[in-house]
């Protein structure tokens, strides 16, 4: 191999990790790597991990195992992201042959831990939570298991980068390496401080810090200048927003923010995700009723329309709040689609419980809803409820909630039938002679072109609506 740096990255989970990835690549492309297309080519392979369900878990170390052999070619491998963070030092036994083990809040000291990997001169004084391990180490020095344990050999450096809810940055870096050149992600607000029963998200991902709206706007204005339309505002909970400081008088709210992104000239749709209920206020509404640019879509997890399974869940809001929210959107001026998230199974979760979210899912009305049965994850308060629910159970009550979901956007679909939409272009479809379209209500429309008239990724056209299925529409481009 010659002494080129490459780097080949797989990415596991949400949209923040989707872009966290963007950044994580940006990052290694200025440190002098080179992004490579397999495992096989690539001298470090890194893991950007999730750990929200046991599943996705998993994941990471099944691909772990699959590779180890590749170690004795010299290639380096790197855990990051929320399994990382999860489990820590802990990784370094499970999978001996991992050098890197770094949690999103510490994604800023890649450079460093980059350098301490190749062996290059290392640590900066003051750098936070980047740690050496040389050589022959006992855990004892790690400080992660109780004195007496046996020593592990640990071959080669080892480094660390894990988050003790303490960090106050945000990784902002001005070396994004977006892969989609007509819509991308902005971070707004790293971490989350709800603690929701269930959730490892407080744990891996940092307390809640939200970047200066100065700092958003100055790169909503740099994606627009480089051809940008679309821009999707990330956080865990993006409702919780809190402008840190920014030029006097410029402090925004998160609805102002919302705002003066969908005013970035050249910009012409701003979505955001994901939202909080607790947090969720009117003017968000009121914006998007003011400013066009904004997508008529709002993705607000429900969890459950349980009461009593909401209080377990510590989600902080009953079901009548949320249904007031669900009727501020009701009432903007355009149709606002709304989709959520449901937990089947939590523990305790009665047949009487389930049936509240049924009827849920019936007064609300939604486009689409992302279902999930329960996982217990580690640290999360919810592990120590009584009153599991059989995995059998749990996978029952999914099926009747993703059938009675399905009639319901059977019905919703259907109504677009005959109306007029725009769509951004995404893609083509060869095997079917469509494209792919999105609309502003962030469903998937797929459509005829005549030949002499066919579309360009990232256009923006206009359909008119000739079929429905559960999960998309059909359409033909208006020429
Ligand atoms: N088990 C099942 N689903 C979960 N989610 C979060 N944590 C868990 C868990 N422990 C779901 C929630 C959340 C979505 C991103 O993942 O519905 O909104
Ligand atoms: Fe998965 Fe949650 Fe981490 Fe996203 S924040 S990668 S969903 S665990």
């Amino acid at each position: 191999m010659s002494g080129e740096k490459t780097f080949y990255l797989e990415t596991f989970g949400c949209q923040m990790n989707v872009h966290d990835s963007e950044k994580v690549i940006g990052t290694l492309l200025h440190e002098g790597y080179r992004q490579v297309e397999s495992v096989e080519q690539a001298g470090l392979i890194l893991y950007n991990t999730c750990s929200i369900r046991d599943k996705a878990e998993q994941k990471v170390f099944h691909r772990l195992a699959d590779y180890k052999k590749l170690q004795a070619q010299g290639k380096k491998f790197g855990v990051l992201g929320c399994v990382a963070q999860q489990e820590g030092e802990k990784i370094f036994e499970r999978a001996p042959h991992v050098s890197l083990v770094c949690g999103s809040a510490s994604y800023r000291n890649l450079p460093q831990m980059l350098a301490q990997l190749e062996g290059r001169s290392t640590l900066q004084s003051g750098v936070p939570h980047v740690s050496p391990i040389l050589g022959d180490v006992g855990r004892r020095d790690s400080g992660l298991v109780a004195q007496g344990s046996p020593l592990v050999r640990i071959t080669g450096p080892r480094v660390t980068g894990l988050d003790d809810r303490e960090t106050d940055q945000c990784f902002e870096t001005e070396f994004t390496a977006r892969t989609n050149p007509h819509r991308g992600y902005i971070t707004i607000i790293e971490g989350c401080d709800k603690f929701c029963a269930y959730c490892v998200v407080p744990f891996t991902r940092g307390k809640e810090r939200s970047r200066t709206s100065d700092s958003v706007l100055a790169e909503a204005r740099q994606m627009a200048d480089l051809g940008y339309t679309e821009i999707q505002l990330l956080g865990q909970n993006v409702n919780s927003y809190k402008d840190p400081a920014g030029k006097p008088g410029s402090r925004k709210t998160f609805a102002e923010l919302l705002a003066a992104v969908g005013e970035v000239p050249g910009i012409k749709r701003v979505r955001f995700t994901t939202s909080h209920p607790r947090d969720f206020g009117r003017d968000i509404i009121d914006a998007i009723d003011a400013v066009p640019t904004l997508c008529d879509h709002v993705h607000l997890p429900v969890q459950s329309g349980s009461d009593k399974v909401l209080n377990a869940m510590q989600r902080l809001y009953t079901r009548e709040q949320y249904l007031e929210r669900i009727a501020w959107m009701k009432s903007a001026k355009r149709g606002v689609s709304i989709t959520t998230d449901v937990i089947v199974g939590f523990p305790g979760e009665t047949e009487e419980d389930f049936h509240q979210t049924l009827s849920l899912l019936d007064e609300v009305g939604y486009d689409g809803v992302f279902t999930f049965k329960y996982s217990p994850r580690p640290n999360t308060p919810s592990l120590a409820l009584d009153d599991a629910i059989p995995d059998q159970e749990k996978s029952r009550r999914l099926e009747v909630l993703m059938s009675r979901q399905k009639e319901i956007q059977i019905t919703r679909y259907k109504k677009y039938i005959g109306s007029n939409i725009e769509v951004m272009v995404e893609g083509r479809n060869e095997s079917r002679n469509q494209w792919i379209g999105r609309t502003s209500h962030n469903k998937t429309l797929n459509f005829t072109a005549p030949a002499d008239a066919s579309p360009k990724v990232g256009a923006y056209v206009q359909t008119r609506v000739v079929g429905s299925f559960p999960n998309s529409l059909l359409g033909e481009m208006v020429v």
